[in-house]
């Protein structure tokens, strides 16, 4: 029996370049306009899309890009300086669900960025029990 290589595409192949900066506007905007995350970040959001498109562009496959634009990401390093809790976590992937949700991807394709991004956030909690 020959076996083949298997074929896959990853889910940045998936979402395309187009569709992951549209995601990230509509998670931002909504991020702005959630009054438990909202006041961490900057009121200026362009660079903070840029930054997490650069980072999530190869965290879901796709060129390195974070990396070669700005080092290592050491996340939950580079997120020490800010509280996170539960509350800040669920709010956080409570308005990335719901930009999933309002966006064009598939439901599958939803599903699985969802189930990649809430692990990641779990790991960004450095204030347990708040
Ligand atoms: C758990 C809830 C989270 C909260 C409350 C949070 C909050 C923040 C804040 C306040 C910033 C700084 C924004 C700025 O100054 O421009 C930031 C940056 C960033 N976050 Fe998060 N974040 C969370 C989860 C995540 C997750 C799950 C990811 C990745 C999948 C992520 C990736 C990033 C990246 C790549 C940056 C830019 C880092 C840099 O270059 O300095 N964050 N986050």
């Amino acid at each position: 029996m020959q076996l083949q290589p298997i074929e896959y595409a990853t889910l940045y192949d998936r979402i395309g370049a187009v569709r992951l900066r549209r995601l990230l506007e509509d998670f931002y905007a909504r991020v702005a306009l959630n009054p438990d995350i909202a006041p961490l970040f900057p009121e200026d959001l362009s660079e903070t899309i840029d930054r997490q498109e650069a980072f999530m562009t190869g965290f879901f496959g796709g060129p390195p890009l974070y990396f070669e634009r700005y080092g290592h990401p050491r996340l939950r390093m580079r997120h020490m300086r800010f509280p996170i809790g539960q509350t800040q976590a669920r709010a956080w992937l409570a308005c990335m669900h719901a930009a999933l949700e309002a966006s064009d991807l598939e439901p599958d394709l939803q599903r699985e960025v969802y189930a990649a991004l809430a692990r990641t956030a779990v790991h960004m909690i450095n204030q347990p029990g708040a």
